[in-house]
């Protein structure tokens, strides 16, 4: 299996194969063993990550600076443009000319869906979106997808669940377009009528094969999920906000919501919640999110960087 990794670009998971997610869940498996025998390496040494986050970020942020930090690498950690030329007016080619010139690799994320692809296209490095608008969030994806098949061992059988604002949540986005590459078949949408998965995906999914139930019911359909994944009404994407008011509780995940899940099912967020998990839910063993999900994000961008910056 070699590593297509190597110099390029990721930008969306179009065009992943079947073996480059094998070969970067096998690499993150690694970093997780590296991390506990030794918190890091030194195999980055020499090489710089740009992050340049225009749009506010916690995990994705932090996750991708102490992946380079723990590899050896160096950083130039930019959370908010405010404070750069952008503020003045620097278009978004140029600002990807100049970062370039300072960095091995730059890890983007901006609010305009397709604007990590123009990065890209003007930079002279390899490019690494963590979200364009609501388009995708292709690491987000792939840390959910090993966080799946870490725990289920395999995907065989298993139905999806998405909640909350598929519409707007690129992470839902990129991580149905990821399990129809590593064979999941069986989805559940649950939304309001407004939020509904957007009609490229849907139709990218049908073309493949998969069932899909579309509903706006969660109590009917949770006992019969095995993920659970859960989202945040994407409020900056909303120009009514009476409408984001009305929508942005829809659906609250409390334990009693739970008691009617499977025994055997996994809870996950790519977080920040704000209100649609309860706190009582956090003790839960099967909610995933503050725990393994948050924590592979780790190890997938270690992952990540290593396949991108060495042979
Ligand atoms: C997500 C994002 O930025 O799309 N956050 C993250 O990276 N974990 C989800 C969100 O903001 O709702």
């Amino acid at each position: 299996m070699s590593n297509n990794f190597y110099r390029k670009s990721f930008i969306t998971v179009d065009y992943l194969t079947v073996s480059d997610i094998e070969i970067l869940f096998k690499k993150a498996s690694e970093m997780k063993k590296l991390v506990g025998r030794s918190d890091g390496d030194e195999r980055l040494k020499g090489k710089i990550m740009a992050a340049l986050f225009y749009e506010p970020s916690s995990r994705t942020f932090s996750s991708f600076i102490t992946s380079m930090q723990r590899l050896g690498g160096g950083i130039i950690p930019l959370n908010g443009m405010g404070a750069t030329s952008v503020a003045k007016g620097e278009t978004l080619e140029d600002t990807a000319k100049v970062f370039s010139s300072y960095a091995d690799i730059i890890v983007i994320r901006h609010n305009q869906e397709g604007s990590a692809r123009i990065f890209s296209d003007n930079a002279t490095v390899s490019v690494v979106n963590a979200g364009d608008g609501i388009g995708e969030h292709p690491t987000q994806a792939l840390l959910d997808v090993y966080t799946i098949k870490s725990h289920f061992g395999s995907y065989h059988d298993l139905t999806v669940g998405m909640i909350g604002d598929l519409l707007n949540g690129r992470t839902v986005h990129s991580l149905t377009k990821s399990l129809l590459k590593v064979g999941v078949r069986k989805f559940v949408w649950i939304s309001p009528k407004a939020l509904k998965m957007p009609e490229n995906i849907t139709d990218k999914a049908r073309k493949s094969g998969a069932h899909i139930i579309e509903t706006e019911d969660l109590k009917k359909v949770i006992g019969d999920l095995d993920v659970i994944y859960d989202t945040r009404v994407q409020k900056e994407r909303f120009t009514d906000l009476a409408e984001y008011e009305r929508l942005k509780l829809a659906y609250i995940i409390t334990p009693e919501i739970m008691k009617k899940a499977k025994k055997t099912a996994v809870l996950m967020h790519p977080l920040p919640r704000v209100g649609e998990i309860s706190p009582q839910v956090d003790s839960d063993p099967r909610a995933l999110y503050l725990r393994e999900q948050m924590r592979n994000g780790m190890y997938i961008r270690m992952a990540l960087l290593d396949l991108i910056l060495n042979k």
